[in-house]
């Protein structure tokens, strides 16, 4: 609760904004790299870094290089990496098959750093979206988006997953019901302790952009989300499907996007009180280092800035592009 404050001169609320010492004395959040989960693309070949161009500053790494930056990620302390293939248009299909190939990018990914650095976990990407010839997070037939024949593949996607070694498995693909499958199953297939991090309330925005450049999803994607990603307009369908995905068995959720959607991060986080991170997704990142890149905006404080303000807003933590920069900058470097 907060108190009203008496009368000036009584009160003079500057008093405790004098110094850098008192502000930090009464400052009511902080930001640690305990707070990071850094989102990396990979690609295929070897020694492979790749400018991703709407997103400057991020590369498409080859799974060697993604072990590099593993490394580097667990050195600043960051618990916990996130895997996006970029797949080879030629193994994009109709039918998806390459979502639950046991060798595919990321599972070769996953693997190399399970192997390389085993105590950073790794998070992976639950949706149909990288290996589908239309671009969708589901099977598309007739225009449709089939949502129970897509869950029975996201199923298999996940297992696969996990059997490399996915520590957190992140579903965002907006499909009903793939909570409980994807626990179910990764329950009777021994994998009790694979992690759900679901993204529960995930908007049809505009803010994906770059990211479907840096994963090659742009071209193929026919139409758009919006019969399976929610309408921006809405929040209480965002509790209710938060409700929904921890009834399930989700152990942790999101909100998708970030900064333009703190209000619901603050609801989610208010209303159940469970782990709450946030997406700060790929066109939030590209308009912050866009601005900075023209000397419109000061980037580096922007980018403490706008993840100071997740941790206002409830969030335990914060899916970001800028994990290393920020982890760096916390640590004095
Ligand atoms: C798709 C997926 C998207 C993102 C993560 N997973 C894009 C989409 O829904 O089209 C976006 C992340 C970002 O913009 O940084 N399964």
């Amino acid at each position: 609760m907060t108190q009203t404050p008496p009368a000036f001169p009584a009160s003079r609320p500057r008093r405790i904004r004098q110094s850098a010492a008192i502000r930090g004395l009464v400052r009511e959040n902080t930001l640690t790299v305990d707070d990071l989960i850094w989102p990396v693309f990979v690609r295929d070949g070897d020694g492979v870094e790749e400018p991703v161009h709407s997103m400057p500053g991020v590369v498409r790494r080859s799974v060697d290089k993604v072990v590099e930056a593993a490394r580097e990620a667990r050195d600043l302390g960051i618990p916990v990496i996130c895997l996006f293939p970029y797949t080879d248009p030629s193994l994009k299909t109709e039918d998806c098959a390459e979502a639950w190939n046991p060798d595919n990018l990321s599972n070769r990914a996953t693997r190399a750093i399970k192997a390389a650095v085993p105590d950073i976990a790794v998070m992976t990407d639950v949706a149909l979206d990288p290996y589908n010839i239309n671009g969708h997070d589901g099977f598309v037939v007739g225009g449709e988006i089939l949502n129970d024949e897509t869950v029975a593949a996201l199923v298999k996607q996940a297992l696969s997953q996990a059997e490399a070694g996915a520590d957190i498995i992140g579903p965002s693909d907006m499909m009903d019901g793939r909570i409980g499958a994807l626990r179910s199953a990764l329950e009777s297939h021994g994998h009790q302790n694979v992690m759900l991090l679901s993204y529960a309330a995930k908007y049809a925005s505009a803010f994906y952009g770059p990211f479907r450049d840096a994963v090659g999803a742009s071209g193929a994607l026919k139409g758009d989300k919006t019969t399976y990603q929610m309408d921006p307009a809405n929040s209480d369908e965002a509790l209710r499907m938060v409700a929904r995905d921890i009834q399930e068995g989700a152990d942790m959720v999101m909100v998708k996007p970030g900064m333009p959607y703190l209000d619901v991060c603050r609801r989610v986080k208010e209303a159940f009180g469970v782990p709450t991170y946030a997406y700060q997704v790929s066109g939030e990142y590209a308009m912050i280092q866009g601005a900075a890149q023209n000397g419109w905006i000061d980037g580096d404080k922007a980018m403490m800035e706008s993840l100071m303000c997740f941790k206002r807003a409830g969030c335990d933590g914060i899916l970001t592009y800028f994990a290393p920069a920020v982890a760096r900058k916390l640590a004095g470097q």
